[in-house]
């Protein structure tokens, strides 16, 4: 049977089934009730099983749903979503080069606003900078989302500071963690990198045609999984917080995190969000380097104003900035 007509039966399927939660359900009354054929409901289970989801055939021939997988796949991913639209189209790859490259190509064929593309692993996913990001599999969470927010493209900035306020309230939710955003959009845990946030444009001269904003976690990744280069720098929330977390809930809370700030965002830009920015700031008050191309300015920052910009002092005077590289010195 093709597999495009049974992936669809198996979603109806398990819809049906986790409905019932425990309790045994007759395969026949099933399969009639879903309006399916017995056949078709047996290559339906067998499609639930290889996604991970465990179920039991009891000794009378019913069906016994016992557990989903913590996969991030689509009947997981939008089962109780509580978003609004983000979330609502869903992608999910076991495997590609970089989601935002995926989104990337969706947004230009027309993909709506909210649409979530997700995979397991990258084999090519991509920092700032030019940069790699590490994507083993089952570990982390790689995600893209492709929005249309109706905004100047100066004001497309503020889109990594609310996703990374977004990650950051969501880690938070997790345990008792030190969170801190280092300003333009990384997430940092204990001083370290947990997360990292890529937005890219298409825009014209004066309107924003789409965004699509990428965001990687380290979410249950092991010392062992990160390569010799990042073992320093980067961390993971199970590193940290010492326990497993369930991937499929912590996105859903963070897509619901995120909507709640992008709608706020869109009304009134990040006025409203600067209270969370400088709460989490790991740069402020700090000394810097914000290095841009070949040049380096140093100075102490102070703030981080309602666009976004990084503001420093500097010997020269107040300086804002709305790209760079920082260290700390
Ligand atoms: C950075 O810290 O440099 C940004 C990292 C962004 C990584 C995410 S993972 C999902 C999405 N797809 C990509 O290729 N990159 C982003």
């Amino acid at each position: 049977m093709d597999i495009t007509i049974l992936e669809p039966i198996a979603e109806k399927v398990l819809d049906k089934i986790r409905r019932q939660s425990r309790n045994p359900i007759d395969r026949a009354k099933l399969a009639k009730d879903l309006k399916i054929s017995e056949d078709e409901l047996n290559a339906g289970l067998d499609i639930l099983k290889s996604w991970g989801y465990s179920m039991k055939i009891n000794p009378g021939g019913q069906v016994v749903y016992e557990s989903a997988p913590d996969r991030l796949i689509t009947p997981e991913i939008t089962n109780k979503l509580k978003t609004k639209i983000i979330g609502h189209e869903v992608h999910a790859y076991k495997t590609v080069q970089s989601t935002n490259t995926v989104a990337h190509q969706l947004a230009a064929s027309g993909a709506p606003e909210g649409t979530l593309v997700v995979a397991e692993s990258q084999t090519k996913g991509r920092g700032r900078l030019g940069r790699m990001w590490h994507s083993p599999e089952n570990c982390g969470i790689y995600f893209s989302l492709i929005l249309r927010p109706k905004i100047h493209p100066t004001r497309a900035p503020g889109i990594s500071l609310i996703s990374a306020i977004a990650v950051a309230e969501t880690i938070a939710g997790c345990n008792d963690f030190k969170i801190g955003i280092k300003w333009p959009n990384d997430v940092l845990l204990s001083g370290r990198k947990v997360a990292g946030i890529l937005t890219e444009l298409s825009a014209e001269l004066d309107r924003v045609n789409f965004i699509v904003v990428g965001i990687g976690i380290n979410v249950n990744h092991k010392r062992a999984d990160f390569p010799a280069e990042l073992k320093e720098t980067a961390t993971s929330i199970r590193i940290d917080g010492k326990t497993k977390i369930k991937r499929v809930d912590f996105l859903q809370k963070l897509l619901y995190n995120f909507e709640k700030e992008y709608i706020i965002f869109k009304k009134s830009g990040l006025e409203k969000s600067r209270k969370k920015i400088l709460k989490y700031s790991s740069l402020l008050y700090t000394d810097v380097d914000l290095r841009m191309g070949r040049k380096t300015i140093s100075g102490k920052v102070i703030d981080i104003d309602k666009l976004g910009q990084l503001v420093i002092e500097t010997s020269e005077g107040i300086m804002r900035f709305n790209a760079g590289e920082v260290t700390t010195r």
